[in-house]
């Protein structure tokens, strides 16, 4: 039976929005096997509020892959140890499904193909940037062609060390979404199209001093604020205590800051600019991970 240890991931990075993604120290377990009938367990950040019933997004996922291999499915059981908290812009959502669809791969003798994961998981998601580092590790750009998803992974510069805040209040994604606007001015797309090219070229030459600096956002971010009480404070609180920058992770509430090395002033001035504005925060120090889902 496979146990499946999958990353958190942090998705846009800033301005690579429903594009760029990348994994994080700080996993989700799945043990999946064929049962008389379908029972899910879930132990961890999630328990308790989590449905445990067929629409779970694991179990659905699931069954996706038998679909896609024109296999009859078979009831599963699935047991959830999760260290990701739940909507809060760590990719828990993508860690659950991809969990389930790599585990599911497994059992059936693994026919569907890497790219076939991404492509699978980013129709079950609706967009590419935080499935696409589960699976693959690193740091990943994704492009929607058509059916496909196109997406290539890039090493992250060692030394890159990351801190986030993650607020007591969850955010869901379709929340967060509906603020975005349907169209954006043509000097916000050309601000972000420039910031992702050379945020990649920067992670490219291993420039963690460009990297951070290109790590700016006018699709997304701007729009989030009044979601996030304290967003704008605690960006800034990061970046006074030495960090290179920081970026509302995937769609919040979680902020997350880019550090050169260690910085131990980052974490505490991140929770106290969210104390300020009467949030409560959990601060954890996390490294990139360069591995996505493994198959243990
Ligand atoms: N790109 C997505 C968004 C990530 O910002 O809505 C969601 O985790």
């Amino acid at each position: 039976m496979p146990l499946v240890r999958v990353p958190a991931t942090t998705a846009n990075l800033g301005p690579g929005f429903d594009t760029l993604g990348m994994a994080l120290n700080l996993f989700d377990e799945l043990i999946i096997e064929e049962s008389s009938s379908p029972e899910i367990i879930i132990t961890g950040e999630g328990e308790g509020t989590i449905p445990r019933g067929q629409e779970n997004i694991a179990y659905r996922a699931a069954r996706a892959v038998f679909t896609k291999v024109g296999r009859p499915p078979v009831p599963l059981k699935l047991e959830m140890h999760n260290s990701i908290p739940v909507a809060r812009g760590l990719g828990s959502s993508a860690a659950a499904l991809v969990a389930a669809i790599v585990g599911t791969n497994a059992i059936l003798g693994e026919p569907l193909s890497p790219a076939e994961l991404v492509n699978l998981a980013t129709t079950l998601e609706g967009h590419p940037d935080n499935v696409a580092p589960a699976i693959l590790g690193g740091l990943v750009a994704s492009a929607r062609d058509g059916e496909q998803v196109i997406c290539r992974r890039l090493e992250l510069p060692p030394g890159l060390v990351t801190v986030v805040a993650i607020p007591q209040f969850t955010l869901s994604t379709r929340v967060s979404r509906g603020v975005l606007p349907a169209r954006v001015a043509l000097e916000d797309a050309v601000f972000n199209i420039s910031r992702v090219a050379l945020l990649l070229a920067a992670v490219a030459t291993g420039d963690l001093e460009l990297m951070g600096r290109m790590m700016v956002d006018k699709l997304h971010q701007p729009y989030r604020l009044p979601l996030v009480p304290g967003m704008a404070e605690v960006f800034a609180a990061a970046r006074e205590a030495g960090a290179l920058a920081v970026t509302l992770s995937g769609s919040g509430p979680t902020v997350i800051a880019f550090c050169r090395g260690r910085q131990p002033e980052v974490g505490p001035a991140m929770a106290a600019a969210f104390a300020r504005k009467g949030v409560k925060c959990t601060v954890k120090e996390l490294a990139p991970c360069n591995h996505g889902a493994v198959v243990i």
